[in-house]
């Protein structure tokens, strides 16, 4: 009998402990806004020069509002850009304080990024359009940098954004 009353108090202990870490995750997300990253649908990566992706690149959005378009593949963002760094990489401009809505997409296996110093960290699997919003607050230079291993070029793939100072 007294075995099974230590069972029951320990299976109201557990339970308890599931109902805190239930509600801990429901005010994350209620309260505090903190959401699994969001996608923003699907398209066959096999035909993804038939979709927005085809003409990645930066839409004004007007009242300083963007939406950018990049093509995740094997080894480089693209994002439409023709302006680029010695080593290749697309330089992206925005003014400061703009608010950009990222689309993102893989042509090819999983990547990743996060953009420096911004509350953005993105998985890119083929297939699925990763999306977030991100505002670019201080002028200067932050790399989108791949956080997943892609292969042997894995290190060398970002893409830089440039925020310019509203009074230059
Ligand atoms: Cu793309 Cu690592």
């Amino acid at each position: 009998m007294d075995a099974h009353r230590l069972e029951q108090n320990l299976i109201l202990v557990f339970a308890a402990v599931m109902g805190v870490f239930f509600a801990m995750v429901v005010a994350a997300a209620v309260v505090f806004g903190i959401n699994p990253a969001a996608s923003a649908g699907f398209i066959n990566p096999l035909i993804v020069d038939q979709t927005e992706f085809a003409n990645p690149g930066l839409r004004n959005m007007g009242d300083n509002k963007y939406d950018i378009y990049i093509l995740a593949q094997m080894w480089v963002f693209d994002a439409g850009s023709e302006e680029m760094t010695a080593d290749g990489v697309q330089i992206v401009r925005v003014p400061e304080g703009a608010e950009v809505t990222f689309y993102v997409t893989s042509r090819d296996v999983t990547h990743g990024f996060i953009i420096e110093y911004h509350n953005l960290n993105l998985e890119l699997v083929p297939g699925q359009i990763a999306t977030g919003t991100i505002t670019f607050d201080r002028p200067g230079t932050y790399r989108m940098i791949c956080h997943e291993y892609c292969g042997r070029g894995h290190q060398d793939m970002n893409l830089q954004f440039i925020v310019e100072s509203a009074s230059a």
